[in-house]
């Protein structure tokens, strides 16, 4: 069955070569999925050598671990080991690309001229994807040659296990482009929906007001461990364990740039912008208050 607002799947174009803008904690988890379910080439690329080949340090050893779990033989272990690389310039390598998803640091600033590059070296047709969880699709195109080909493409962490993929159409997105990305959701196993291109989109707006309300608990003064200790057997990750796994920084970018759109009904948690001003990891301070203090 079509999933609602799907555009006929005649339209879609196939994918023979994926470009990932990025080689970090998304972009990497991107490029293992990617490799293990459409198995055509996926080029990481990212600011620096180190950055690019750690990002496929992490594929590599992933796809290991799937070989020494028995979850894939020896031979495609090394199939899909051979078609994950890593690039500092793009120019060569995304040239006969014809999907790219970007996933670099959630700022449309940063996202809008990883765009405008991005255009000057792949052909119009290709598809320009984003993996953004909370920024305006329609104006991160805005100054493309080809808008009608940007797309929201929003993954979960963990992105092997989590199965939704929310799919964002801008206000100049076409149909070949929307059709291709419902394509290369279902080809990547995950169920996927259309959503509007309004802040935060469906799942973080939600887990914005829940993140805003926890926040507030703790500003209260109720220690983390007594929160992330209260959802214990109700939810399949206390609050605070989903903070970090999804990164401090990231999870306060969504309440800020919801606050933003909605400030009546968003809450930025003062204590969680001094753990992400102290580039915290983790919440857990000594005697189990918020770290820092
Ligand atoms: N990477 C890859 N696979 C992982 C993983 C990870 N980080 N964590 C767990 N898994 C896999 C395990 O290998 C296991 O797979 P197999 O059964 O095939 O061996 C499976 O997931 C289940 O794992 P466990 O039994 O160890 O653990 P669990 O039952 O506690 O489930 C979980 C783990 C699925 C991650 C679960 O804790 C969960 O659903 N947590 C909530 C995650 C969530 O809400 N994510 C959304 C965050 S919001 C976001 O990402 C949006 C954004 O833009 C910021």
């Amino acid at each position: 069955k079509r999933p609602a607002g799907a555009p006929d799947r005649s339209l879609a174009r196939p994918v023979t070569k994926v470009g990932i803008v990025g080689a970090g904690l998304m972009a990497s988890q991107l490029a293992l999925l990617f490799v293990r379910r459409l198995e055509v080439p996926v080029v990481l690329t990212d600011l620096d050598q180190e950055r690019v080949d750690k990002g496929v340090g992490y594929v590599h050893a992933e796809i290991d671990k799937l070989l020494a779990k028995g979850r894939i033989n020896a031979d495609k272990a090394n199939r899909h080991k051979a078609l994950v690389t890593g690039a500092v310039d793009k120019s060569d390598v995304f040239a006969d690309a014809d999907f790219v998803i970007e996933a670099v640091f959630e700022e449309m600033s940063v996202k809008k001229s990883v765009f405008a590059d991005v255009e000057k070296v792949v052909s119009p047709e290709c598809i320009l994807a984003t993996n953004t969880s909370s920024l305006s699709i329609t104006e991160m195109a805005a100054d493309l040659e080809h808008p009608e080909r940007v797309v929201g493409f929003h993954f979960f962490n963990p992105v092997a296990v989590m199965p939704l993929l929310e799919i964002v159409k801008g206000e100049r997105t076409d149909d070949a482009t929307l059709a291709t990305a419902f394509a290369t959701g279902k080809a990547l196993k995950k169920t996927t929906i259309l959503v509007n291109d309004s802040p935060s989109f469906i799942v973080n707006r939600l887990l914005g007001r829940f993140m805003g309300e926890v926040g507030k608990i703790v500003d209260e003064g109720t220690p983390v461990p007594v929160v992330d200790g209260a959802f214990a057997g109700v939810a399949p990750m206390p609050p605070f364990v989903l903070l970090s796994l999804v990164g401090p920084a990231i999870a306060l970018h969504n309440n800020e740039t919801l606050h933003g759109a909605f400030p009546d009904r968003f809450y930025v948690s003062p204590a969680l912008e001094r753990v992400v001003a102290a580039r915290k990891a983790s919440y857990y301070g000594p005697d189990g208050a918020l770290d820092p203090e």
